[in-house]
């Protein structure tokens, strides 16, 4: 029988996963299906049933979006440690009746800056806003990408200094507020990893941080030049990006974790990418 893949959420309409998991499966000869799953909400463990219902069907992983991300953490027999820091999954693999899961979403980022954006981060400044479950998720990618620093900044400051003491590293790692960025020079990347844009809102960040030479990376996609890309751009910042290759590669990571074969993801970029005017 095909091999069957799903990614589950609710709403899923918008996504693009099936499309993109598709063309993996073309591009390498994988004989799969992978269709998009909407689960209710209630009651509480309806998402744990449809899930089991998937997997009593033959099913062999699922990615996960939302809002299901911390539902899927919790019925895992098996973590790994990225999806263990940042307490959420993305992606789950069916083995003899277990859950194993796994968290691609910040090994995607950071391979979009470095390979596909070509900005390696060794040895660079790095700016991180928000301390969110994205941020939880990118730590230890950005972390093992061995930049001189890594600064952490959120409204909340609290929220920030746990996320940066849950980990261990060689690189500065610095949480704080906004206000004191204004202080801290030029970074080589911005990453806006937080909320804001999905609602059209600027964080209260300083123009001061972006450096021309460097980058800004926004993680949602399909939202053209964010506030936050605007203003990285009027600062003078040339390599703009958002989130459309994030979604490809952490993509990429999972189909490759399924299927032991990794697919290009270049051309999927390309078809996905809404330009940013
Ligand atoms: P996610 O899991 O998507 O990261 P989350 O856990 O709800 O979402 O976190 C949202 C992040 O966006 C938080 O860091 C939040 O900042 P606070 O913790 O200070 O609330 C941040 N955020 C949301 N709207 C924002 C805005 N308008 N300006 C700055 N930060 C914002």
């Amino acid at each position: 029988m095909t091999d069957q893949y799903a990614v589950i959420g609710n709403p899923i309409g918008h996504t693009k996963s099936p499309l993109i998991h598709r063309l993996f499966a073309k591009e390498t000869g994988q004989d799969i299906t992978y269709t998009g799953m909407e689960a209710p909400t209630e009651p509480a463990d309806a998402f744990a049933a449809t899930v089991r219902r998937f997997i009593a069907a033959g099913g062999r992983g699922m990615n996960v979006t939302a809002p299901f991300k911390l539902q899927a953490f919790a019925i895992a027999d098996e973590r790994s440690e990225r999806a263990a820091l940042a307490g959420a999954v993305n992606a789950m693999k069916f083995e003899n009746g277990r859950i194993i899961a796994e968290n691609f979403d910040g090994v995607g980022l950071v391979r979009d800056i470095e390979v596909n954006l070509n900005q390696p981060l060794a040895g660079k400044r790095v700016l991180v806003l928000g301390a969110g479950g994205a941020v939880r998720g990118a730590l230890l990618p950005f972390i093992a990408a061995r930049p001189a620093e890594l600064v952490v900044a959120n409204r909340h400051v609290p929220k920030a200094e746990a996320v940066v003491a849950q980990v261990a590293s060689s690189s500065r790692l610095i949480a704080c507020g906004y206000r004191e960025l204004e202080t801290m020079g030029q970074f080589d990347l911005v990453v806006n990893a937080t909320s804001a844009s999905l609602t059209g809102q600027l964080p209260p960040v300083a123009p001061s941080v972006f450096s021309p030479r460097g980058a800004a990376y926004e993680l949602a996609y399909g939202k053209g030049l964010t506030p936050f890309l605007r203003l990285a751009r009027n600062a003078g910042v040339q390599g703009v990006a958002d989130g459309v290759g994030m979604l490809v590669e952490q993509a990429a990571e999972a189909f490759e974790w399924w299927r032991g074969v990794r697919p290009r993801t270049q051309a999927v970029i390309d078809r996905l990418t809404v330009p940013l005017k």
